[in-house]
Formats: C-alpha cells, sequence, structure tokens
C-alpha cells in the first residue's frame, strides 16, 4: 500500500473566493448568540460556505468529499443545477401563499409523490422536517385507532420535538423531562450486538416475538402503531434481520395498530434495490413518513397515508404554515425527476456494491473493523476494540473521523457509543469517489 495521500478526484466546479465574515468571526457569533444545543463536528470546526453535486467548499476554498450529505439531506447533490433553476423560478414568482388557497406546485407534487408509493398509500400531507412529519403520524394512528400506545425500537431516532423525542431511544438525544405518555421500546433487533445474531436464520422471528412481548406486557393489549426507521440511521446503519418487520406489522394489525414506516433517510432510493427502505423488507405501511433528501437541501416532510386514515384529520383543522410551499414543491419536483432522469437508483446500488466490497477488504486487514453493514448508500462501519468483545471503539472512531476530514473527506458517526462511522453520500457519488473513500478510509483507519 503507498504512503501517499489519497487524492481527491478532479472536478470541474471552482468555487467562488470567499468575501463574507472571517472564520473567528462567525465562531464567536455562534458562540455567543445561538443555544449550545449541539457540539461542533470536528475539535477545529470547519466553516463550509459552498457545495457543488458530491463536494463542500470550506472558507479557504478547500474541497471535501461529502460523504454524509449534511446528515443523509443532500439525495441528487449539492446545488443540482435542475433543483435550483426550478427553485429559482418559482422564488422570483411567488414565495408563499400556505393553504389556504390553491396552488398548482403543491396538488401537482402530491400526485408525483403518491405515485411513487405502493398499496394505497396515496394521501399526502407535507410539512418542513422529520419531527413535524413523524408527530403527525402519530397524531393519525392514535385518532384513527383510538389507542394510545405506540411501540418503537431501541437505538431509534425518530427526532427532537417534545412528541418526537419520545420515539428517540438513545439518551445522548433524550432531555431529562417526562418522557412517555404511551411510548415503549421493544429491544433493537440489531444483529450484530443484540441477542441473535447474523448467524441465527431465526433472528427475525426472535426479535419479532420481543415486540408482542412487549404489547401483551406493557399495553392494554391494544396499539396505535409501530414505528421504525426502514434501517436505523442515527443508530449507526443498524439493518434488522430478514423477516423481523414482517413479523412485527403481524402482530402490530393483530393488536389494533398501524405501521408507521420512517423513510427519512431511507427513502427516495437511497438503499437501491427499492425506492423506500420497507420495500426491502417485503412490507407496506399504513403511513410513511419522509424529509431530508426528499427536498435535498430544502425545508420539506411528508406523510403519506391512506385515504381511509388520512379522513380521521377532517374533525377539526390541522394547520402548517410552511406546509406544501411552492418553492419547497418545486424542489420536491425536481427531485424526484432528477432521481429518475439521472437513474440515481442504480447509482446508488452500484456504488454501494464497490463500498461495501470495499469494506470487506478494510476489514480483512484492520482488526478494529467489528462489523460493516448498509443497503445502497446507507452504510455504517462499526469500530471495536476487540472483535471478541465488541467493546466499542469510541475513541478510535472520532480519530478516524477527525483524520478522514484532514484527507478531505466528510462522514458521520452514530449509535449509543458513537463508534460506528456513517457513510451515506448524496446519490450522485461516482467509481472514483469511491475509490478515494476507501483509499482515505484505509489511511485513517491503519493510522496509530
Ligand atoms: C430517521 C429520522 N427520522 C426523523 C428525523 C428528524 O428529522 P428532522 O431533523 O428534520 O426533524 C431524523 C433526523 O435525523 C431521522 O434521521
Amino acid at each position: 500500500m503507498s504512503m501517499d495521500t489519497p487524492k481527491l478526484p478532479p472536478c470541474d466546479h471552482l468555487p467562488k473566493p470567499y468575501e463574507g465574515p472571517t472564520y473567528d468571526e462567525v465562531l464567536r457569533l455562534k458562540n455567543r448568540y445561538m443555544t449550545p444545543t449541539s457540539v461542533p463536528f470536528y475539535t477545529t470546526p470547519l466553516m463550509i460556505v459552498e457545495g457543488s453535486m458530491q463536494y463542500l467548499f470550506d472558507d479557504k476554498g478547500r474541497r471535501y468529499l461529502d460523504a454524509i450529505g449534511g446528515i443523509v439531506t443532500i439525495s441528487v447533490g449539492h446545488c443540482h443545477p435542475y433543483v435550483v433553476q426550478r427553485v429559482k423560478e418559482q422564488t422570483d414568482r411567488l414565495q408563499h401563499i400556505t393553504s389556504i388557497y390553491l396552488h398548482p406546485n403543491v396538488a401537482r407534487y402530491a400526485e408525483m409523490l403518491a405515485g411513487k408509493l405502493p398499496g394505497d398509500l396515496s394521501v399526502c400531507y407535507f410539512m418542513n422536517s422529520g419531527s413535524e412529519a413523524n408527530d403527525m403520524a402519530l397524531l393519525m394512528a392514535r385518532l384513527y385507532t383510538g389507542n394510545t400506545d405506540v411501540v418503537a425500537l431501541q437505538n431509534a431516532y425518530h427526532g427532537g420535538g417534545a412528541s418526537t423525542m419520545q420515539l428517540t431511544a438513545n439518551s445522548a438525544w433524550k432531555y431529562n423531562t417526562p418522557q412517555h405518555f404511551g411510548v415503549h421500546h421493544a429491544i433493537n433487533p440489531n444483529p450484530y450486538r443484540g441477542l441473535w445474531g447474523y448467524d441465527d436464520p431465526d433472528a427475525g422471528a426472535k426479535y419479532a416475538a420481543e415486540i408482542k412481548n412487549v404489547i401483551d406486557y406493557a399495553t392494554p393489549g391494544r396499539v396505535a402503531a409501530f414505528i421504525a426507521e426502514s434501517i436505523q440511521g442515527v443508530g449507526g446503519a443498524v439493518v434488522y434481520p430478514e423477516g423481523f418487520l414482517e413479523r412485527t406489522y403481524g402482530y402490530i394489525r393483530d393488536a389494533g395498530g398501524l405501521c408507521i414506516a420512517d423513510e427519512v433517510q431511507t427513502g427516495f432510493t437511497r438503499t437501491g434495490t427499492h425506492y423506500w427502505g420497507f420495500e426491502n423488507h417485503g412490507v407496506i405501511p399504513d403511513i410513511v413518513t419522509m424529509a431530508k433528501g426528499i427536498g435535498n437541501g430544502v425545508p420539506l416532510a411528508a406523510v403519506v397515508t391512506t385515504p381511509g386514515i388520512a379522513a380521521v384529520l377532517s374533525s377539526r383543522i390541522h394547520f402548517n404554515t410552511f406546509g406544501g410551499n411552492p418553492v419547497s414543491c418545486a424542489a420536491g419536483m425536481a427531485v424526484l425527476e432528477v432521481i429518475d432522469r439521472e437513474n440515481l437508483q442504480k447509482n446508488a446500488l452500484e456504488r454501494g456494491h464497490e463500498l461495501m466490497e470495499g469494506y470487506r477488504k478494510l476489514m480483512a486487514r484492520h482488526e478494529i473493523i467489528g462489523d460493516v453493514r448498509g443497503r445502497g448508500l446507507m452504510t455504517g462501519i462499526e469500530l471495536v476494540k476487540d472483535r471478541r468483545t465488541k467493546e466499542p471503539a469510541r475513541e478510535a472512531c472520532l480519530r478516524v473521523f477527525e483524520r478522514l476530514k484532514d484527507l478531505g473527506v466528510l462522514v458521520g458517526k452514530g449509535g449509543l457509543h458513537s463508534n460506528t462511522l456513517r457513510i451515506k453520500p448524496p446519490m450522485c457519488i461516482t467509481r472514483d469517489d469511491v475509490e478515494f473513500l476507501l483509499e482515505a478510509l484505509d489511511m485513517a483507519i491503519g493510522e496509530p
């Protein structure tokens, strides 16, 4: 293996010279005037001022391969020219009216989006964030079923709002406030760390039986809903064993509940094989929630459900000022068009295969890699101190994460112990980018 630093593939985009406030000034303003809700991502925080497709540029003009896409939000590429064009056209003409008037964008977009979903999932409600979408899904499920209890999974992330923080199940993201109100967390169907592993062909059934236990022992036997990400995102790209979701959906429906798929990270072809992550599990949910990649960086989210379930909202008025905003919907339509036109599902599948193949080779070379997993461009590499005990290698993960940034690659990290590298790039990533990313990983992981 050469000791040369891996080279970013060439790129035509020349960033404009940055002429805004200095790095130090921005840092000072942030620290002085913004809530301390998040810790900076790097020891020396990055200031990113420009983007083009899979690349980002900092204030000094340095280019990075963005392998996390603003936390899985850049689906088709930073400032994708077609999305930008449609947003600009709509911004010039009309930015906002809200739902009290008709507008063609929201109506046309609802039809387009519904056309991407299977079964009877054909009615859309638009909002601005994943937390809002999951909050609405909970409301719908409780109204429709007349039940209160909701089953979610340990290690899930469904948002940081008052109701969605209840669903989220990782102490790092839960403030010390009353949190339950009918939400129960079943053990996580994690075949790497959980009770039943990759080598157990019945793992899916066994984890699903735990859901049934929660229904039987922790609820009145009737539930409003089950909610799960199709692959856990913030939790570190955890892929459930085969049959888990299918059986779980059966238990939940037997208990009168609805099944909610949180597609905030896994939707819009990211998993490569299908448009939606749940399709990999052979299930059709009753409610699907989406955000992030839906707008490629424009605030947009949606809940899609059946006409029967949506009808429960007619008993009152529900209002979301920016829901279905003409500019956001213009972006949403453009994203759907670009995914099809540029065949991004196929690219997610092919580049995803290359990544996984590369990870397996790295795993053979680096003892610290305990598990590699994912589907399409929704992947993770879990680092452990010892493959037998699986003790999380948190500090090493942080070191690799920082080193990757110095080598020109931005990734995420996740899981309860922050020991999983999360790699979920924009779906326009190329084969050369993948090669570069794997070389950078090899170097960063291999260094002491
Ligand atoms: C799976 C999942 N659901 C919901 C959310 C919440 O979305 P938002 O941050 O837009 O409220 C997130 C955010 O990371 C997510 O990953």
